[in-house]
């Protein structure tokens, strides 16, 4: 049976053959999201860079339907953006009909090629690059519709003198014709701030649509917060981290989200290459971003997105307790294989907080203000003496979101017992709310 393999993640998108990196020109289009996805479809490791494609109702439920975009003359197909040309400014749309534009990296010419379709399902080049070669290595073109000034903007990573890592920035009116306009200055060499795959997008503060800041981000999800005129981004703050975890790399968000949400994937490097499994890699589970207000400034947060709650199957327990050393397991003889975790937690100041998820431990030390799972490490504070925790495990690891997600740790990690439990050391915790699920499998 597809998708049965012992490492395959059960809600988690991946390949049905071969490797699998960076998600690519995620988009909403014709009622349906598309996730196209960096592709071997050869071989379990990287390799013959191809786009691989899948559509979803609700970006839990996949369908791979067959490879998009394949290698040519320009090389193979690295990643990139797809938008929706609502206003036909390329000409590419029919009638009534928009076209669906993508952007890649052809990898051995190095520059930024151009696809489209009007069907979602049949793809055609443009038979020139769209973006001629940049620099040597230039890649990853992000594109997005720039409203108040009427015109498209395009951004990709490329290596300045020093190997100082850049952002260039261009605009175009019809997606074809592209004029550079700034570059924003990120790391030099091993220091990857602003390395590969750029993400770029406007959000407002605290819901407020009055008050929005610019977010640009990078592969290993190190972000800035800033202002964008439609032609410069001028940062605020830089180098913010909220992801905290092992093996997040290169997300992206949709492009003409139908409900206005920004929502984002990323590539999770999970240990799939092991035994007889006929893929490798995955995609993370779709987080909404959202800006708050803290008291350390502007961050970005990521919340699982709601339509996650399809997924669940049975409720193993719900509500608020208190528990001590000697309390009972409230998850009981529990055996669950895929699971959702939501909790707010007010432990006492020496207490620590067991989570055992089938063999795999979370621990919260309240006293040195610590969260850590499989040798990962983060200082997570409480806020207002509580603890937020949501969890999501798969057999492929967990997605561990923090403090309303101000904090996403993912630990890839397999997984593979079937028991899990919850106890408290040194002292007590009470538990505003402790509500675990079972989940589905999202394969169908
Ligand atoms: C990031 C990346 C991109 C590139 C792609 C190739 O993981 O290196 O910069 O386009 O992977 O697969």
């Amino acid at each position: 049976k597809l998708y049965s393999e012992a490492l395959r993640g059960q809600f988690h998108f991946s390949p049905q053959r071969g490797w699998t990196n960076d998600p690519n020109g995620m988009c909403f289009y014709q009622g349906q999201y598309h996730l196209f996805f960096q592709h071997n479809p050869y071989g379990r490791g990287w390799g013959n860079m191809t786009w691989g494609h899948a559509v979803s109702k609700d970006m839990i439920h996949w369908k791979e339907i067959g490879d998009a975009l394949h290698p040519d003359g320009y090389g193979p197909m690295f990643s990139g953006t797809a938008v929706v040309d609502s206003n036909n400014t390329s000409g590419f749309g029919k009638p009534g009909t928009p076209a669906m534009v993508m952007f890649f990296t052809g990898a051995k010419a190095w520059c930024q090629g151009l696809a489209w379709t009007t069907d979602g399902m049949y793809f055609q080049k443009m038979d020139h690059a769209a973006v001629p070669r940049v620099r040597t290595d230039n890649r990853d073109p992000k594109v997005f519709w720039y409203a108040p000034g009427n015109h498209w903007v395009m951004l990709f990573w490329v290596e300045q003198e020093g190997g100082q890592h850049s952002m260039q920035f261009l605009r175009s009116d019809n997606l074809k014709d592209w004029t550079k306009t700034s570059i924003v200055r990120g790391g030099v060499k091993d220091d990857r701030y602003l390395h590969e795959c750029p993400d770029f997008f406007e959000l407002p503060v605290d819901g407020n649509p009055a008050n929005t800041r610019w977010v640009l981000s990078a592969a290993n999800s190190v972000y800035a917060i800033g202002s964008f005129d439609g032609k410069t981004f001028r940062p605020d703050a830089e180098r913010l981290v909220g992801q905290v975890g092992r093996g997040y790399y290169a997300a992206q968000t949709f492009s003409n989200e139908p409900t206005g949400r920004r929502i984002e994937i990323g590539w999770w490097q999970t240990a799939t290459d092991k035994g007889d499994m006929a893929f490798n890699q995955s995609m993370t589970i779709p987080m909404e971003l959202k800006l708050i207000t803290t008291p350390e400034g502007i961050r970005m947060v990521r919340i699982p997105v709601k339509e996650l709650e399809t997924l669940r199957r049975r409720t193993i327990r719900s509500g608020a307790i208190s528990l001590s050393e000697k309390s009972d397991d409230p998850l009981g003889e529990t055996q669950a294989e895929l699971l959702e975790f939501r909790m707010v937690a007010t432990p006492g100041k020496s207490s620590a907080i067991h989570i055992d998820i089938r063999g795999l431990e979370v621990l919260y030390d309240a006293a040195a203000g610590e969260l850590s799972c499989d040798g990962i490490k983060a200082k997570i504070p409480l806020q207002q003496g509580n603890l937020q925790l949501t969890v999501y495990a798969d057999r492929t690891g967990l997605e561990i979101f923090a403090n309303n997600g101000l904090y996403y740790m993912p630990v890839n990690k397999n997984i593979s017992g079937t028991k899990s439990s919850i106890s408290v050391t040194g002292g007590k915790c009470s538990f505003k709310q402790l509500d675990v699920f079972e989940l589905k499998a999202a394969w169908e």
